[in-house]
């Protein structure tokens, strides 16, 4: 990484082109994860050792259990198995892993998985992970408001107490508003991705498939980022 050069401090990555990158070498599309989760794990590392303070990664939407139930339990399989192994190091170097999405209808060896590394790290002062793992951005909404609408019901809350804040405090975790999306393989969209937590933030689409996506790919990405001027509704500067 070069020098001088401003870490954003929320980054997200929505992993794609696995199936493709495996397509194109005539590979399964499980081969093409197994790859992808590998490079995934280094990234990990790399964007820790930058300096990235909140790391993002969308993993799988609410909307890819729609997939041939052979991809789905292989990806499930994925997720445990690397839980077990690869991330294990990544908590070993201080991060601190949480988990973004609804709970159900996860398979339990992948809840246990989960709710190990999230136990196990949670005192971690690192890079936070934020697996979005059967996440979607437009759930993520419904749930915040179902969250407070109970609490209003019960009286715990008043409609005019609820401010941004209240919504901050219901989303699936506390984290800072996203400053830069990464989505590789060359789709130009967020697909349901932290909707609500992108509302400012910088978006960057290399065409490169994530099992190919390297550390020097992600230092590029980092020096595109400081090309942009932020301006949060204000005046250029
Ligand atoms: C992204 O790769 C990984 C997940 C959605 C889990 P894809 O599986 O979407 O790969 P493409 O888009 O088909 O190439
Ligand atoms: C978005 O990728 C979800 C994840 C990367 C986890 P998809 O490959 O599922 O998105 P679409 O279908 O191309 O929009
Ligand atoms: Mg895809």
């Amino acid at each position: 990484m070069e020098k001088d050069l401003i870490i954003p401090t929320h980054v997200g990555i929505i992993v794609d082109g696995n199936g493709r990158w495996a397509q194109q070498r005539g590979l399964s599309r499980s081969a093409g994860h197994r790859e992808g989760f590998t490079r995934l794990k280094n990234i990990c590392i790399y964007a820790q050792e930058s300096g990235v303070k909140y790391l993002s990664l969308y993993v799988f939407s609410t909307e890819n259990f729609k997939r041939a139930k052979l991809e789905v339990d292989f990806l499930m399989n994925l997720f445990v198995s690397m839980f077990h192994t690869e991330f294990q190091e990544i908590m070993d170097r201080g991060a601190k892993i949480v988990f973004s999405g609804r709970r159900e209808p996860l398979p339990k060896e992948v809840l246990e998985a989960m709710d190990e590394m999230a136990e196990k790290s949670k005192n971690n002062t690192g890079t936070v992970l934020n697996f979005c793992i059967n996440y979607g951005g437009q759930t993520e909404i419904l749930d915040m408001t179902k969250k407070i609408a109970q609490e209003v019901l019960e009286g715990k809350l008043t409609i005019d107490d609820i401010t941004l804040d209240t919504l901050h405090d219901h989303l699936y975790q506390d984290l800072p508003p996203l400053d830069f999306v990464i989505r590789t393989s060359g789709e130009l969209r967020l697909s349901n991705f932290m909707l609500y937590q992108a509302s400012y933030a910088e978006f960057y689409f290399p065409k490169t498939y994530f099992p190919d996506f390297t550390e020097h790919d992600f230092d590029a990405a980092i020096v595109e980022f400081n090309k942009r001027n932020r301006r949060f509704g204000g005046n250029a500067s």
